[in-house]
């Protein structure tokens, strides 16, 4: 049976045939003619207002309303758009004050971070990238963008798309991990689960791809930081997911608050002008992070406010969130001749724009209806994805003599560890308008599957970051008793995320040694990993018997483990990201080069290595087991070369060798061998998630043409070089079959 290759998928994003920005419809035609219109009519004041954006009361708790400040602005139209209102009621009084009172009776767009979901909330995306499974990203996207929609609000800020190889970084939870290839597609899967079929629906938002750009490159991690790179990097790593994002048709961007090279993103027209603007010919409006335009002015690049807006107005960037700069001083800048009204007018077009397609020139009240928020928001249907999502996303790191799966009759399970019963810990960071007491906990949900005549104990043994050991006792006392022993341990859920970098990315406080404690009772022990990014964990790994990479799965975290963890569901999921060993080798990615002194054995000295720590991760980038076995064939290629205008096709047969029936990642990378600048020493450039029932065995088949193998060469042309070149076929990037062949 033929399988779809994501990578043809990708191959057809990237090469712009399904680009919807280019070639305007009729449709859009219309469009532009009443946006013409509309300018024609409108004052400066009336323009620069579109460009500003602003915050309703931002306690999240409650309902959002405006501040008293900004209803005079509100009534004028001098404010395009709002973020953090949110609820039928909320959203509709507010555009009343706009659409009742102002002169051009534009329609305010509202935006909110719906990262994760909106009520129901989905696993954070770096869990959700563990699935490796394009529909369910979409699906997962596709109900957040329906139950925020019905709750009023017509844009979201994700997906975050940017690249993160450095774990200390809170921000890593936010996207897809390390890798460009399946960033890529994941950015993709997002923006079209929010953006559905059509914006004038009733049940789709616009997405945003953020942040533009290289902002998961910031020096040590810590968030906010310089971003450094070459521009051969920063095209090759960074910038594909978003040149992926535009081909799908996102309709907006946010700029980053970091500096690329000198030049603060915000303020930076190379990025927004020639790149995403004239290179990538994207149609949509760029926002910026938040008050990053006012933030030039710490950069030190700007004097003040008014300089800040000058930048950031003539880079490109369309709106203002929430720094006053173009609300203060735009005006000013225009009369001084500084930004030109064409600029004004550009920027405005494109915000216009996106409202004329979202359809609120037609009616402004459209997602303002309470009778569907109460229906969509929380379904049933809703909660049942969630849960699906969930459980693809757990990853099976270790099952010492197959303790997992286990039976939902065992006779007593304690359930131990400070994140096994804790709400609020599950939805992480990002939370939207979830509620922590809609999470179900491990202990919940364990104790909702077990037999009638199952003993559940439970014992917190610790808390997460503190030094006391005095629950210990109470904890290993439940185990002795206990036939088997789950253990939730982990960072708490507000340890990652926007400002939460961390130089340390153990596991925190003293829950390695309730660990140690637990496992010198003898009794079998299944840690559950709950983490918003990669851990060090190097004992954990080594003297675990059983180990599931959690994260933080949202709404229904217990469900799904419990799930897992009583094999309803077989793991599949694969790591987004490598685990390092220690922080001393972070940025640790599998893409890595190959360096002059490559190390290729323990004995050799004058290599590239370190004294004390391996160069390898723990867990490498693609990893993860199954309670079944997987045996790969040798890889078979329909030719060993191929011209620059031939595709070649790349096979092998998996045979599921174990006992349960299971879903495999089979994963292609692709190195090139020698090029006119180095190349990594694997790259991925496909993957097949699929179902394989016991003793089956499946084919399956990738193909590969010469834009897989083009990259930035000396030159900077974006091309492939004749040459030899290695596929690798496997279950993981460190566990592969290899073969070669040529391009000629
Ligand atoms: C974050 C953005 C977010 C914005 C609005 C900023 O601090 O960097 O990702 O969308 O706030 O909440």
């Amino acid at each position: 049976m033929k399988k779809i290759i994501p990578l043809l998928i990708l191959a057809a994003v990237m090469s712009g045939a399904c680009n919807k920005s280019t070639n305007l419809s009729e449709d859009d035609s219309a469009i532009e003619k009443k946006i013409d219109k509309l300018l024609s009519e409108m004052t400066l004041e009336e323009k620069i207002g579109q460009m500003n954006q602003y915050s309703g009361n931002s306690a999240i708790t409650g309902p959002l309303k405006a501040r008293p400040e900004q209803i005079e602005d509100l009534k004028k139209g001098w404010i395009g758009s709002m973020l953090n209102v949110v609820g039928a009621t909320n959203t509709r009084e507010m555009q009343k004050l706009v659409m009742e009172n102002s002169r051009m009776k534009i329609p305010l767009i509202f935006g909110f971070d719906v990262i994760h979901g909106y009520k129901t909330i989905f696993p954070i995306p770096l869990g959700e990238s563990a699935s490796w499974d394009l529909e369910a990203i979409e699906a997962s996207a596709r109900v957040a963008g329906s139950e925020t929609a019905a709750s009023g609000v017509h844009w979201t800020f994700a997906p975050m798309v940017d690249i993160a190889r450095d774990a200390r970084w809170g921000r890593i939870m936010e996207g897809a991990g390390e890798d460009t290839y399946l960033g890529s597609l994941i950015a993709v899967a997002r923006v079209k689960g929010f953006q559905g079929k059509d914006l004038k629906d009733n049940n789709t938002i616009v997405a945003c791809a953020k942040h533009f750009a290289a902002y998961g490159a910031a020096e040590a991690g810590r968030d906010y930081n310089t971003v450094d790179i070459s521009d051969r990097v920063l095209k090759e790593t960074y910038l594909k997911p978003f040149k992926v994002a535009v081909d799908a048709g996102v309709g907006t961007f946010m700029n980053s608050f970091n500096e690329l090279d000198g030049v603060p993103a915000t303020g930076n027209g190379y990025l927004v002008n020639s790149i995403l603007k004239k290179d990538w010919d994207f149609k949509g409006f760029v926002v910026s992070d938040w008050g990053s335009i006012g933030e030039m002015v710490n950069h030190g690049v700007a004097k003040d406010k008014y300089e800040a807006g000058n930048l950031a107005a003539n880079a490109g960037n369309d709106m203002d969130m929430e720094s006053n700069s173009y609300r203060d001083h735009l005006l000013q800048l225009v009369k001084d001749g500084k930004v030109s009204e064409k600029t004004i007018d550009e920027a405005v077009r494109r915000i216009l724009r996106i409202k004329f397609k979202l359809g609120l020139f037609d009616d402004p009240y459209k997602y303002c209806n309470e009778e569907l928020e109460k229906k969509e928001v929380m379904s049933e249907a809703n909660l049942n994805m969630a849960r699906d999502v969930s459980r693809k996303s757990i990853v099976l790191l270790k099952n010492n003599n197959q303790i997992l799966p286990i039976s939902s009759d065992v006779k007593t399970i304690a359930v131990i560890g400070p994140l096994a019963d804790s709400k609020k810990d599950m939805l992480c960071n990002w939370t939207a308008m979830g509620d922590p007491n809609d999470a179900v906990t491990v202990l919940e949900g364990i104790k909702a599957q077990v037999s009638a005549t199952t003993k559940v104990l439970y014992a917190k043994g610790c808390n997460i970051a503190d030094d006391s050991v005095t629950n210990f006792a109470q904890a290993v006392n439940i185990a002795k008793q206990a036939d088997i022993v789950i253990l939730a341990i982990g960072e708490a859920g507000n340890m990652s995320g926007e400002a939460h970098s961390r130089g340390n990315i153990n596991i925190p406080g003293r829950q390695e040694e309730l660990a140690k404690e637990l496992f010198k009772t003898g009794k079998p022990v299944v840690v559950l990993l709950m983490n918003g990014r990669p851990l060090t964990i190097p004992w954990l790994a080594a003297n675990a018997p059983a180990l599931l990479e959690c994260w933080f799965l949202g709404t229904q975290s217990g469900n799904a483990i419990a799930d897992v963890v009583f094999g309803k569901y077989n793991p599949s999921g694969k790591l987004p990201v490598s685990f390092p060993y220690s922080v001393g080798q972070i940025p640790v990615y599998y893409n890595h080069k190959n360096t002059g002194r490559p190390k290729l054995s323990d004995t050799d000295f004058y290599v590239s290595r370190f004294e004390d720590i391996p160069n390898e991760p723990v867990f490498p980038f693609g990893y993860g087991l199954s309670y079944t076995t997987f045996s790969y064939s040798d890889i078979t290629l329909s030719d060993t070369a191929m011209g620059m205008q031939d595709t070649l096709a790349i096979s092998v047969q998996v045979k599921n060798t174990g006992k349960f029936d299971g879903e495999e990642v089979v994963q292609l990378y692709i190195q090139d061998l020698v090029g006119s600048v180095t190349r990594p020493v694997k790259e991925l450039k496909g993957f097949k998630k699929l179902m394989i029932k016991v003793g089956e065995t499946q084919e399956v088949k990738f193909k590969i043409s010469t834009s897989d193998l083009a990259f930035y060469t000396k030159d900077m042309s974006f091309k492939a070089e004749p040459g030899d070149f290695k596929a690798y076929v496997g279950t993981s990037s460190s566990d592969c079959k290899e073969k070669r062949f040529t391009l000629k």
